[in-house]
């Protein structure tokens, strides 16, 4: 199987239209923060932000497949005093365009480091919101269980005569649950929390994901031999990560010293030898 990388340096509002609709079978990507990090790569002032990304998640919902999915990891800056609203409100406006806002997974940075402020408490998650075209999408649950832990032991061991049944919920809220249905399994499924040290060797670029991000979400939503494509690329952490994982890829970055770094560590194409049920080195997290 042959496996593709390709790197594309300059503005992705321009770039993403020489791209073939509904190509990709996911987007991970982090766009630069509203007005943060103006040292570094620039950034877009908050009140513009919305007005700003919305022809990019334009284009991004062309080339898309209508099976695919968009991860768009995002937080909002605090302006005089309180949270701005941008994110919420380009939620609202991608909804128009016709994206689907699926779900929200948090982002828990386990590693953020201590502060003190008047008014708040340390800021250590971040947004990963999902995007579709459409309700039925390529998710892939089982590529990402994870061990049932200690509590599975004593909790299974003696089950009550509403274990063994569905217990409805007794506030009504709808949610049921079956106990005895784990009894015996080892692997259960994760939550919609991610727990995740932020990466701190910082390859030169302030704003790398550490690689289990974008690792966690191609194993969700992609099979070997398809497209992951991050149009802010950085250090190219997703674009490394997606071939090491025998992804094709795309990614388009605006700095040429990031684009320099990335292009020397990318190989156009590599060829591997499919083996069923072969496995690749994946990273430690949780
Ligand atoms: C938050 S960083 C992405 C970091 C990346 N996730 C990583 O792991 O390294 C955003 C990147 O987007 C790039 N960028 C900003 N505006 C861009 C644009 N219009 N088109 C393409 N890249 C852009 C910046 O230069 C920066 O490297």
């Amino acid at each position: 199987m042959e496996i593709k990388s390709k790197l594309i340096l300059g503005d992705c509002a321009k770039e993403l239209k020489n791209i073939e609709d509904n190509s990709i079978d996911l987007i991970v990507t982090s766009p630069p923060y509203a007005d943060a990090r103006k040292n570094s790569y620039g950034g877009i002032h908050p009140n513009k932000y919305v007005e700003w990304f919305l022809p990019i998640t334009q284009e991004l919902f062309r080339v898309l497949k209508p099976s695919g999915t968009f991860i768009l990891n995002i937080k909002e800056k605090v302006v005089k005093g309180e949270r701005h609203t941008y994110v919420l409100e380009l939620i609202m406006k991608m909804r128009e365009q016709g994206w689907l806002w699926t779900e929200e997974f948090i982002w828990h940075k386990k590693n953020s480091y201590p502060g003190k402020w008047p008014n708040r408490f340390r800021d250590s998650w971040e947004r990963l919101l999902q995007f579709n075209k459409q309700k039925k999408f390529k998710m892939y649950q089982d590529a990402v269980m994870v061990p049932m832990g200690d509590w599975a032991k004593s909790r299974l061991r003696r089950l009550s005569d509403t274990d063994k049944t569905r217990d409805e919920s007794k506030v009504l809220s709808g949610f049921g649950k079956n106990i005895s249905n784990w009894v015996g399994r080892t692997m259960a499924y994760p939550t919609n929390v991610l727990h995740m040290a932020t990466e701190c060797g910082n390859r030169n670029h302030s704003a790398t994901f550490p690689e289990s991000l974008p690792e966690w979400f191609i194993k969700l939503f992609t099979k070997e031999g398809d497209c992951v494509m991050d149009p802010f690329m950085g250090s190219g952490t997703t674009i490394k990560v997606a071939q090491r994982m025998h992804r094709n890829s795309i990614g388009i970055e605006i700095d040429e010293s990031f684009f320099k770094m990335v292009y020397k560590f990318t190989e156009p194409s590599v060829y591997y030898l499919f083996e069923r049920g072969k496995t690749y080195d994946t990273t430690q997290h949780g």
